[in-house]
């Protein structure tokens, strides 16, 4: 059984933060979510997480997932004393292979680590996930004899002379069977330059114990990037996101610029999708065949149906949305509205917790609240429905094949019938009837005569 042991107790102090550094966001979610996800993907019964600095913030963070086991590690004594304290706490079997993941490197793939995995055996306890790197300032080097045989893991600040050349670094990822685990981190010490326990000292053990270290890679090096200062976050998050535009275009997307695309959560695609530049996806985003995105469009928990074209500058959150609508530029659309197949909602326009009937349109400056609209209905510029009296919402109900006039205030609660029509600067204060004309206006005269007023000297 794998047995996945996550070390997250560290308080990266470089972060500068208040938040702990594996609950920081990479595109929106926190580095350690997909840490857990990952291993989860590794099919165990259980994994463990070692906790140490503000861990009430990171366990209350993913409490409801009664998978994981929290160990809480007081003081952060090294990553080998992070481990010896987690599986004293966790119920392991001697054959378990323990799969050491970081919660601060979010980016490895289950194929990378089924390959690592795939390696552990009775005769080969223990496997490394290591990597050529150009700069290997910092990290753990491997140790290699002259037969290429891996003898021991140096860390940077214990390295002897001509050992700073070497490239091949440790990723930190390994994974070892329980039953040497155990053994071996009885026997490491913290006499080195740093006082700490490290977990790396159990390759030179297993070396004494006469055993062979297996090693692979991981496929691409952002896999085992690690998060230690806001810089990193931040090119970690460039370099992700545009990994997710490179799958939209292998997916068959068209992307503008796959360096000006944010995914913060999931696109589902269908085929001939187009996204232009600077647009952000959040949560569930459902693109259905052909539709179009143009630039700076932001998109949050949005089903958009065939056809469907949103133009620059909307702003769309919490909508359904029907086949060859036509949305924008600079609309906003609120949690709870459905547009329906052909409708239009266009520039400055605000539609919240509202239907739009099928083949209606709203195409000019207008807010709509609260409202369940029609098929066909005519909405004209600078209508707004006066949804709110100061204490409750109220519904506007307009019926098939309406027409509002321009100007018009409709005072809900408040019922228009269809084929009704109201007259440009109506404030509609009761039930417009079927078929019928209404308006609200003061009739309009001229003063004939009138002339205009002189400065006075
Ligand atoms: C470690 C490796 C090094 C490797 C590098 C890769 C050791 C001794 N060194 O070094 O070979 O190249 O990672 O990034 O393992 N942690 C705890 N408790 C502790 C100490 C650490 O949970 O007491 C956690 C940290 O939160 C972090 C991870 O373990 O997620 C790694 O610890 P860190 O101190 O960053 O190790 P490095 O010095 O980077
Ligand atoms: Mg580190």
């Amino acid at each position: 059984m794998i047995y996945p042991l996550i070390l997250a107790a560290g308080k990266g102090t470089r972060m500068r933060s208040l938040k702990p550094k594996v609950l920081q966001p990479l595109a929106s979610r926190p580095l350690l979510a997909y840490v857990i996800d990952v291993a989860k993907q590794m099919n165990p019964t259980e994994l463990g997480i070692v906790v140490g600095f503000a861990a009430e913030q990171v366990i209350s963070e993913f409490q409801s997932d009664t998978a994981i086991r929290w160990v809480l590690q007081e003081e952060q004594k090294g990553t080998g004393h992070a481990v010896m304290v987690g599986v004293n706490n966790l119920s392991l079997a001697e054959d378990d292979v323990v799969l050491i993941l970081y919660g601060d490197v979010p980016l490895i793939q289950q194929t990378t680590l089924a390959d690592l995995t795939s390696l552990v055996n009775d005769s080969n306890p223990l496997a490394l996930l290591t990597l050529q790197v150009e700069n290997p300032f910092g990290y753990g080097r491997i140790k290699r004899d002259v037969h290429h045989r891996v003898t021991a893991i140096v860390e940077q600040k214990d390295l002897a002379m001509g050992e700073a050349d070497i490239t091949e670094v440790n990723s930190g990822i390994m994974a070892v069977r329980f039953a040497q685990l155990r053994q071996w981190l009885g026997r490491i010490t913290n006499e080195n330059a740093q006082n700490e326990y490290y977990l790396t000292d159990i390759v030179a053990l297993a070396v004494e114990d006469g055993y062979p270290i297996a090693t692979t890679h991981p496929q691409s090096a952002i896999e085992v990037e690690g998060v230690n200062d806001r810089i990193q976050l931040a090119n970690l998050e460039r370099k992700w996101q545009f990994m997710q535009a490179t799958s939209l275009l292998s997916q068959g997307a068209t992307v503008i610029d796959p360096q000006r695309l944010d995914i913060r959560g999931e696109v589902i695609l269908g085929q001939d999708v187009v996204i232009g530049a600077n647009v952000v996806f959040e949560g569930k985003v459902v693109l259905q065949s052909h539709v179009q995105i143009d630039d700076m469009v932001y998109l949050k928990d949005v089903h958009l149906g065939e056809g469907t074209h949103v133009k620059a500058f909307s702003h769309l959150e919490g909508v359904v949305v029907g086949k060859d609508v036509d949305i924008g530029p600079y609309a906003r659309i609120r949690p709870g509205s459905q547009l329906y197949d052909g409708c239009r909602v266009g520039n400055f326009v605000e539609v919240k917790k509202s239907i739009i009937g099928k083949d209606s349109k709203v195409s000019h400056l207008s807010y709509i609240g609260d409202t369940q609209m029609g098929e066909e209905v005519n909405i004209g510029a600078g209508t707004i429905t006066c949804n709110y009296d100061g204490v409750n919402k109220h519904q506007t109900i307009i019926g098939n094949r309406v027409f509002v006039g321009s100007d018009s205030q409709l005072i809900a609660p408040v019922t228009i019938e269809d084929d009704a029509t109201i007259g440009a600067g109506t404030t509609l204060v009761k039930l417009a009837p079927q078929g019928e004309l209404t308006l609200s206006r003061a009739k309009q005269v001229t003063i004939p005569g009138w002339k205009k007023p002189i400065k006075k000297l």
